[in-house]
């Protein structure tokens, strides 16, 4: 069975994480900052700072930034849950607003249509490693006084060509509209560290407040005690002291899976190269069926710099004459697998209890979500897995067989 997305892990690989094993550290130790230092380089940001998953990531994006109760965070409904959880984590309320029909990304329109006052962050979530338009976005948030925070967990190593903007590519987490960004190595993703994810920003203050907060809220550098030396219980300092300034979290990523992710790092270009060749022989493939849809770009030049994460296609299910899990079981006899990404997050039960969100609210995203199959897309799948797909695609409909 072809899944729809997995992991690509060499001997080099499993050497880096065996050589950490031997280290004195398995968790804290030097390949983090390691990791964190060619991370920030590799996508052009001034900070990056290593967390146990993007999720935890989101989290501290939101607290360094200090949103909280009051304040309205939007993101995109077509998007892993964690982009709006993590506003309820730090009491904000999450909202949506609808995407684009095209790229699948945020709609900057719609944003900036359905905008309300106490909106003070905007997650824009890079879907399926094509850059959301973050500049039209960034104009839209900036000049009502919120943040943007990039949601990159699809798209690292993606950038893009800004319409209007000199230069670029722009890196996905390293461009100048995204005041932080967050990005996930979990397994499916273009590079993995088991779990795991990274924060970036260029406000050192910023990533300084997330580190503390990554671990409980604790503070080791004398230079920065709040409490007065001649303070009765603290008063004996040594190398044991410490402070716990802030309620913070265990989000630290290991010493083992940084060693990991240093190794993915270093194979990030071959693995973005061979997800822009599977997807450029779909797009090919496809580019005849009636009944399918593939992914529009909203700058074709960004299909060479895009991370594809995902390759989703919107299928005519009634054109075709057959419903998803209908097609889903087909491609499934066939040797394929497929996924749905994503449910509408307003849809999800606990939203509609808590905000009463519901159907209706993002239309766009609701009809994407009716059409919407992703397809296997991931590094190590060769040639002979690529026409097996594509094949098995070609079949559903007797009268495009070739
Ligand atoms: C768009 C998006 N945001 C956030 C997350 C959360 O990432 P993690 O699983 O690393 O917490 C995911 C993961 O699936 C995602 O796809």
């Amino acid at each position: 069975m072809i899944p729809y997305g997995r992991q690509t892990i060499s001997e080099a690989d499993i050497a880096a994480v065996v050589r950490a094993l031997r280290g004195d550290f398995l968790t804290q130790g030097p390949l983090v900052e390691e990791f964190e230092r060619r991370f920030a380089e590799t996508v052009g940001a001034k900070h990056a700072v290593a967390v146990n998953s993007a999720t935890a990531a989101l989290h501290l994006a939101l607290r360094v930034a200090g949103i909280g109760p009051g304040d309205r965070v939007v993101t995109s409904p077509n998007t892993f849950l964690a982009s709006a959880n993590a506003a309820a984590y730090v009491g904000a309320t999450p909202d949506f607003c609808d995407i684009d029909p095209v790229t699948y990304t945020l709609d900057p329109v719609d944003l900036e249509a359905g905008w309300l006052d106490d909106t003070r962050a905007v997650v824009a979530v890079d879907y399926a490693g094509q850059s959301c338009d973050l500049p039209e976005i960034a104009r839209v948030a900036r000049a009502r006084g919120a943040i943007v925070i990039e949601d990159a967990c699809h798209a690292v190593g993606g950038a893009f060509y800004a319409e209007g903007v000199a230069g670029g590519p722009w890196s996905q987490g390293g461009n100048r509209w995204a005041d932080l960004a967050v990005f996930s190595f979990h397994p499916v993703k273009t590079m993995t560290t088991g779990e795991g994810g990274m924060l970036v920003t260029d406000r050192a203050d910023w990533a300084e407040l997330a580190r503390t907060l990554r671990s409980h809220g604790i503070v080791r550098d004398p230079a920065r005690f709040e409490t007065a030396a001649d303070d009765e219980v603290l008063a004996e300092r040594g190398s044991w002291s410490y402070e716990m300034q802030e309620l913070g979290y265990n989000y630290r990523l290991t010493d083992l899976q940084c060693a990991l992710g240093l190794s993915q790092l270093g194979r990030l270009p071959e693995f973005l190269a061979r997800r822009r060749e599977i997807v450029a022989a779909y797009t090919t493939a496809f580019a005849g069926l009636e009944w399918l849809t593939f992914p529009g770009m909203r700058n074709p030049a960004d299909a060479a710099t895009a991370s594809w994460h995902l390759y989703t296609v919107q299928i005519d299910f009634e054109m075709l004459g057959k419903t998803r899990p209908q097609v889903m079981a087909e491609l499934r006899a066939a040797g394929v697998g497929t996924q749905v990404l994503y449910i509408p997050v307003h849809l999800q039960p606990w939203y509609r209890k808590t905000y009463r969100y519901g159907p209706g609210k993002c239309p766009v995203a609701e009809a994407f979500y009716a059409r919407a199959l992703s397809l296997p897309l991931y590094p190590s799948m060769t040639d002979a897995d690529v026409a097996q797909v594509i094949n098995a695609v070609d079949a559903l409909d007797l009268a495009t067989i070739r």
